[in-house]
């Protein structure tokens, strides 16, 4: 943070810029790994919750770069983009965009199997049983751990979940040495991947620290942004 935002920051308490000289990685959509040139395994991620958060950061008066597996946003003016397709990609991306930055939002769905093989040319039916078999892919947050700079990065991950919400949230959260997870009820009507609205309970080491019922993408954005503002400010007068 320059200067000048941190000292804003700490007369007003909360600053209405709350991101101001901050600069925040975005990852949004689901990766699409290769099966053949024309097509590939994917999942039902839209990017608009990505979205929504590269948005409420640029309201916030942070510097963004969205890297994204899916569409970017119409008018995502002052929003730095970068396309990626798979989850290869989208790592080489978030490191590098690491260097130089003080959140990490992990928005995207990113797919945990990609096809071990590519087809180099387009696979023609048989008519009959076909196998495909699947390698893993590298997680990314698990890889930042190691990233040289990932002390000085607040990491939030995302959690989608159809059962024992809390309890698996609480394990990814550990698992992947997160400093937040948003959870995100996949299962449950109305909300989560590629509807309007979403509905999530955001979990640090302690416990639950905010609930944010079903609203806008937009608004749970904007809300995600200001526990993020608050818990960088706390940081920078620990
Ligand atoms: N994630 C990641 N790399 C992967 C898979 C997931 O960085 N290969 C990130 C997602 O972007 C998200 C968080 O990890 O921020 C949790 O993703 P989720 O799909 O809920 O969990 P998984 O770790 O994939 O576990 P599972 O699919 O078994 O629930």
């Amino acid at each position: 943070m320059t200067e000048a935002g941190s000292a804003l920051v700490t007369a007003a308490g909360s600053h209405p810029l709350p991101l101001r000289g901050r600069r925040v990685v975005v990852t949004a959509g689901g990766t699409r790994e290769p099966i053949d040139p024309v097509r590939f395994l994917g999942n039902r991620s839209s990017g608009k919750m990505g979205n929504a958060l590269a948005a409420a950061c640029r309201e916030a008066g942070a510097e963004v770069e969205l890297i994204t597996a899916a569409s970017p946003p119409a008018a995502a003016s002052g929003v730095a983009v970068t396309p990626v397709e798979t989850a290869a990609e989208m790592q080489v991306a978030v490191w590098a965009a690491l260097e130089r930055a003080d959140i990490l939002l992990m928005a995207a769905a990113v797919a945990d199997y990609r096809p071990r093989e590519p087809a180099d040319r387009k696979l023609k039916k048989t008519g009959g049983e076909m196998t495909m078999v699947l390698a893993p892919t590298v997680d990314i947050l698990e890889s930042i751990r190691a990233h040289p700079r990932r002390q000085s990065v607040l990491v939030v991950g995302f959690a989608a979940e159809t059962d024992d919400l809390l309890g698996n949230a609480a394990e990814k959260l550990r698992r992947k040495g997160l400093d937040l997870i948003v959870l995100n009820d996949v299962g449950a009507p109305g909300v989560g991947m590629g509807a309007d609205d979403n509905a999530v309970t955001v979990l640090d080491q302690g416990g639950v620290v905010l609930t944010v019922d079903r609203s806008p993408k937009l608004e749970v954005a904007r809300r995600l942004v200001a526990l993020v503002g608050e818990r960088l400010a706390r940081r920078a007068r620990a």
